[in-house]
């Protein structure tokens, strides 16, 4: 009992109150308020999807985490820089949107996924933005989206500028950003509005304007149109290169996006020789590498959840031609013994079957004399550099090597894969097989309408209904469109020849 009212005593007493009171200023306010902090702007949680499918075309590789724009920033830039557009919003970049149930267009391409990290939900691009695309079997008719085919109508070189030219404008700004955000129904609450996204707007707007300083050598570069990308000089930016200084002849070396499918018989029974030149065996360290592209960094990929696209597209197949136009079985098999003789041993038996004695293995340049360029951009000084990469990590880069020639690499699903060559610069199979000189000197790129007989996307119409074609200047540095002619390469065959041949290459 006398305890007792001593210690109500002490509690009465006006010094306990104060300790208390300062108590709670002191500490537990602020401990509210680090928690309150923690659970507003920690956290890192990506949108996830369960199906392997949905996660290629939307899922994270991590690049958000330091590219990320945030999702309301990146809604609105359409609409606050248009003039940077070739048409309206990034469907006319060649930008993929699924449907939702209502006909309205999906909020976010194929080929971007979202995260939320430091408070904000954040979007970037991932695998499938330079590997998926649409086809068309007529100009009336809807598109069909193919995972793991090259993004033949994506305009990458128009994607980078629309954001550095837009982060350079005026209008970039809260004043201009906020009120469209408004507009077009986002819902910031007061923390968004007053402080998080005036931060976020002020913050990307420097990261794109540093990042747009070191790929200022991408706008002195001839246009790659869409489907193409230069991918090693793009490389060398990562490790601050001087791009000023380099040999000129390393730049405008754009390659063509290439297909995901069939992973597993690249690397087993054997590990070929991938990548256009051939210039690494590994498929996990391309997968790696490729991931630079979709703005990851050691410290910041996500390896599970690339690693479940990589599991992905080990096994992934092409969707075959008949699916979309008939094949005359016939004419094929006349094709099946020429392609045997002429092709196989470079580019495996068949589209499923990737035997043959030279499948993976580079040819020289000085033999199958395609253009240079795409081989030159990719220097033994970064060779090295590469393998700097993920240095103390276990999966450190060790397979790049220079090369001196182009991959031969298997065909499976080549009908999609138009325009041919590492550049792109051959519209169809059927002119491949003709000697350089009779091949289009010039083309349109970008189109999804299939043309079945020449084998390759429709190339001699200057526009369509959706994002602009791009006119293909064989005669532009790094777009040469001659190489892999004569008898070996099929270009003196007869014409009856190279038609069976063509059709036989349709159940590839
Ligand atoms: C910016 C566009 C872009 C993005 C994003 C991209 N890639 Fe690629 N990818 C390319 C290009 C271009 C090549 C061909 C490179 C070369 O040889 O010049 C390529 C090549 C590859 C290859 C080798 C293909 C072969 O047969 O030679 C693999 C495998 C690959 N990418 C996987 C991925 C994965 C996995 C991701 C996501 C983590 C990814 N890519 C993201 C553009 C991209
Ligand atoms: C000596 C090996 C070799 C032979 C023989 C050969 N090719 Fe090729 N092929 C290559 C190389 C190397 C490339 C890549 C060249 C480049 O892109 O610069 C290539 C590229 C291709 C491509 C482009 C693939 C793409 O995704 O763009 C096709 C299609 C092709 N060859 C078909 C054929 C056909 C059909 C034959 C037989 C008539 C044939 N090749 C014979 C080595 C060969």
């Amino acid at each position: 009992m006398n305890e007792l009212n001593g210690q109500q005593k002490i509690a009465k007493s006006p010094w306990k109150r104060r300790f208390i009171i300062l108590f709670i200023l002191t500490v537990v306010l602020p401990m509210l308020a680090v928690v309150w902090l923690v659970q507003r702007f920690g956290g890192d949680v990506p949108v996830d999807y369960a199906s392997p499918t949905e996660h290629f075309k939307y899922g994270s590789t991590g690049g958000e985490h330091e590219m990320g724009f945030p999702y309301w920033i990146w809604r609105v830039l359409p609409d606050v820089c248009p003039q940077y557009l070739p048409g309206k919003g990034y469907q006319s970049l060649g930008m993929v949107f699924e449907k939702n149930a209502d006909g309205s267009d999906r909020d976010l391409p194929v080929g971007t996924s979202q995260r939320r990290y430091q408070g904000i939900d954040r979007v970037f691009v991932n695998c499938a933005v330079c590997h998926t695309s649409t086809v068309r079997t007529a100009a009336d008719q809807p598109p069909t989206i193919v995972l793991g085919m090259p993004a033949a109508t994506f305009n990458m070189k128009g994607f980078e500028e629309f954001f550095f030219h837009c982060a350079a404008d005026p209008k970039f700004s809260k004043e201009f950003i906020l009120p469209e955000i408004e507009r077009q129904g986002g819902q910031l609450d007061l923390l968004d509005r007053y402080v998080v996204y005036p931060v976020a707007i002020a913050i990307m707007r420097d990261r794109v304007l540093a990042l747009a300083g070191r790929f200022d050598w991408v706008s002195r570069q001839h246009a790659w149109g869409p489907g193409r990308v230069d991918t090693f000089n793009s490389a060398k930016v990562i490790f601050n290169f001087p791009m000023a200084h380099l040999d000129p002849d390393e730049f405008d070396a754009p390659a063509d996006f290439p297909s995901l499918w069939r992973q597993r018989q690249r690397k087993e029974p054997q590990e070929m020789q991938l990548h256009w030149d051939g210039n690494n065996t590994t498929v996990e360290e391309r997968n790696k590498s490729a991931a630079f592209g979709t703005g990851t960094t050691p410290p910041t990929i996500d390896l599970e959840r690339i690693s479940r696209v990589e599991d992905w597209i080990l096994e992934v197949t092409p969707p075959s031609f008949s699916q979309f136009f008939p094949v005359d079985a016939e004419l094929a098999q006349r094709g099946a013994p020429i392609y045997k003789a002429y092709c196989a041993n470079c580019h495996g038996a068949s589209g499923s079957d990737f035997s043959g004695e030279l499948v993976g293995k580079v040819t020289p340049l000085a033999e199958i004399g395609t253009d240079r360029r795409r081989l030159d951009s990719y220097t033994y000084t970064l060779a090295v550099n590469q393998a700097t990469l993920y240095a103390g990590y276990p999966w450190r880069f060790t397979h790049f090597r220079k090369t001196h020639g182009y991959a031969n690499m298997p065909l499976d699903g080549v009908w999609l894969r138009a325009p041919y060559l590492h550049n792109g610069s051959v519209p169809s199979l059927r002119e491949l097989l003709e000697p350089a000189a009779a091949r289009p000197a010039s083309f349109y790129r970008g189109n999804d309408v299939y043309d079945p007989l020449k084998v390759g996307f429709v190339s001699d119409q200057a526009q369509g209904n959706g994002p602009p074609f791009f006119l293909f200047d064989t005669t532009a540095p790094g777009n040469g469109n001659g190489g892999h002619t004569g008898k070996a390469y099929g270009t003196e065959l007869s014409a009856d020849e190279k038609t069976a041949l063509v059709e036989f290459m349709k159940t590839f």
